[in-house]
């Protein structure tokens, strides 16, 4: 090929880099129009976001609908601490299957998937560390007892997966899992119910 006969393009301007060289095409119109338009909204957008901070950038946004969240997280929290004293576990199958899974997924790696427990203790006997009263139950799920290994859950499960899961434990009170890990209470604070 041999650019030197080839008549040159009246668009074509002088300079070359690499063999690149350039056309001095007019840009479309519809897309100077679109520059021209973004130009004003950008500058109409700084004025209205940075400049009399009229509207609020998303960082704000994110942290306003945020703090609405757990605000409702918190009172759904609070309504479920207030009322756990009354609860009784439930018998709903659909309830106690979702509780299952929850245990499983979450509980078993310590307490073992039939709760004759590991590095948390045995949930099947009657001797228990906090007490053994299903509200019992509900509370230490709730609040943990970080410095001994058992978390607290309260900001990992909802309302409705800790009375699942708990309701799911209290089923399996009096089954006999074999090799079970031996009773704790000597660290108990109440005495365990075969004792009352
Ligand atoms: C990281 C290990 C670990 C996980 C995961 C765990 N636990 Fe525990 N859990 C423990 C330990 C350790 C204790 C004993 C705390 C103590 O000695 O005070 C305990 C105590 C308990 C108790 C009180 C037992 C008693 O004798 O009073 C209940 C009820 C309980 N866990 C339920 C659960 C449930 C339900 C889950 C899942 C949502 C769960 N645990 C997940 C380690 C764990």
């Amino acid at each position: 090929m041999n650019d030197s006969q080839e008549p040159k393009d009246p668009l074509l301007l002088d300079h070359e880099a690499d063999g690149i060289k350039e056309l001095d095409n007019n840009l479309p119109r519809w897309w100077v129009w679109m520059f021209v338009f973004c130009c004003i909204h950008a500058f109409g957008y700084m004025l209205y976001y940075h400049v009399f901070n009229a509207g609020k950038l998303q960082a704000a946004e994110y942290a306003e609908e945020a703090a609405i969240g757990e605000k409702l997280k918190h009172e759904a929290q609070a309504k479920f601490e207030a009322s756990l004293g009354s609860m009784e576990p439930s018998k709903d199958t659909v309830v106690l299957a979702r509780g299952k899974v929850t245990y499983d997924t979450y509980c078993s790696p310590c307490h073992r998937p039939d709760g004759g427990g590991l590095v948390g203790p045995n949930l099947c006997d009657d001797y228990w560390i906090h007490g053994p009263k299903f509200a019992d139950n509900l509370k230490i799920i709730v609040h943990g007892f970080p410095v001994k290994g058992m978390l607290a859950w309260k900001d990992m499960l909802k309302p409705e997966e800790i009375y699942a899961v708990a309701s799911h434990i209290h089923t399996l009170r009096g089954t006999k899992p074999p090799n079970p890990k031996l009773p704790e209470n000597e660290q108990q604070p109440e005495k365990p119910s075969e004792f009352e």
